[in-house]
């Protein structure tokens, strides 16, 4: 089995963090999404790995995740010329596929459990495609399964304004080489787009067996900007261990599941796990609470931040509580004497403050 990772698109739904960055590439707990999903390929022992890139952001795609030694991989680059859609995506790539199986995995989703058992699923039932479904609470900003008495799959649409369930299609599926066939047969969606879902449709109208397994665990879909925040608590609520590899001096306290990575400080100050604390960044006289990662090269002086993301090479100072935020690279945030209340902003396209 082959995997085929997409990491495209031009992220419109994260900016403006994705002006400077690929949506994929934005990190939850101090690592890039990506990773976790090159990770959970790797773990399920697949070795052939395309990865979808855009113009736009194929260069730092591919600087990051390189030969794809680092995994174990080995990755063949695939550029797909515009964001014309997923099944678009699988057309383009036809040539690395083959006629061979493969698990699609959208680059900015990410997945409690990982894709091994979904892999087994995929082996004992061997049907044409399996598909992965979720129940949540917005299901029109999702592809939407209809489903049965019995739990079979029925009908799929994509982002319907009437969902006919609350089952949301995962960004993980597992195809035959059927999938082509479907994939010639659709035409754009409202959207403009070739859409996998709809390709899935096709195959059910061709009579094609399509699967459907109810996601255990949870799942994210990080390229809508709601949902980064809450993937930043959950894993790090999941992953991070205590570990303490920067300094920490006699007037900090460090409570519970902190990593301090090499090259930090944290100096007369107060931080309360789970967080993290990106190399060679300082933390003096501030409060860091549950729930935040603070980037490499950070400086916070005389701040309080909680459940927030801070990414490299940020500068706070003064900010008395800064909560719910995301707060981009090489931002300032810094706060006036008394004496100035004003006001001075330097923000980019699509920031948002409130104050
Ligand atoms: C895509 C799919 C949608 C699926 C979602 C999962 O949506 O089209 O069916 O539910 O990924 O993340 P998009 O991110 O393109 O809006």
């Amino acid at each position: 089995m082959k995997a085929l990772i997409l990491s495209g698109g031009k992220g419109t739904r994260l900016r403006p963090l994705t002006y400077t960055t690929a949506k994929q590439l934005v990190p939850v707990a101090n690592k890039p999404i990506l990773g976790y999903v090159l990770g959970h390929i790797r773990d399920a022992g697949i070795k052939d790995v395309g990865v979808i890139i855009s113009p736009e952001t194929g260069n730092e795609v591919r600087s990051y995740i390189g030969s794809g030694k680092q995994w174990g991989i080995k990755v063949t680059y695939i550029l797909q010329s515009e964001p014309a859609g997923l099944a678009h995506a699988v057309k383009t790539a036809r040539d690395f596929l083959g006629d061979d199986d493969f698990i699609m995995y959208l680059g900015d989703n990410l997945l409690h459990h990982g894709v091994k058992d979904a892999i087994k699923e995929f082996n004992r039932q061997s049907p044409d495609a399996l598909i992965f479904l979720k129940e949540v609470d917005n299901p029109q900003q999702f592809g939407v399964a209809k489903l049965d008495r019995k739990g079979n799959v029925v009908k799929l649409i994509e982002k319907p304004a009437k969902p006919p369930s609350n089952f949301a299609l995962v960004g993980v599926y597992i195809f035959t080489e059927r999938i082509h066939d479907a994939i010639a047969g659709i035409k754009p969606s409202f959207r403009g787009e070739l859409e996998i879902t709809d390709a899935i449709q096709k195959l059910i109208s061709m009579g094609c067996k399509v699967k459907s397994e109810i996601l255990s665990g949870w799942w994210l879909d990080t390229g809508k900007k709601d949902d980064l925040l809450q993937a930043n608590t959950i894993v790090l609520d999941e992953y991070i261990k205590r570990q303490i590899k920067g300094s920490v001096d006699s007037r900090s306290q460090v409570n519970g599941r902190v990593t301090v990575e090499k090259g930090a400080s944290v100096i007369n100050s107060i931080v309360r796990g789970p967080v993290i604390i990106g190399k060679g960044s300082m933390i003096k006289d501030s409060f860091i609470g549950p729930f935040t990662s603070i980037g490499d090269n950070v400086t916070l002086l005389g701040s309080s931040v909680e459940h927030s993301v801070i990414l490299n090479n940020a500068f706070l100072s003064g900010v008395e509580r800064l909560e719910d935020s995301i707060v981009g690279k090489n931002t300032r945030v810094i706060k006036n004497s008394i004496r100035h209340k004003a006001l001075r902003l330097m923000l980019g396209d699509d920031s948002t403050v409130e104050v």
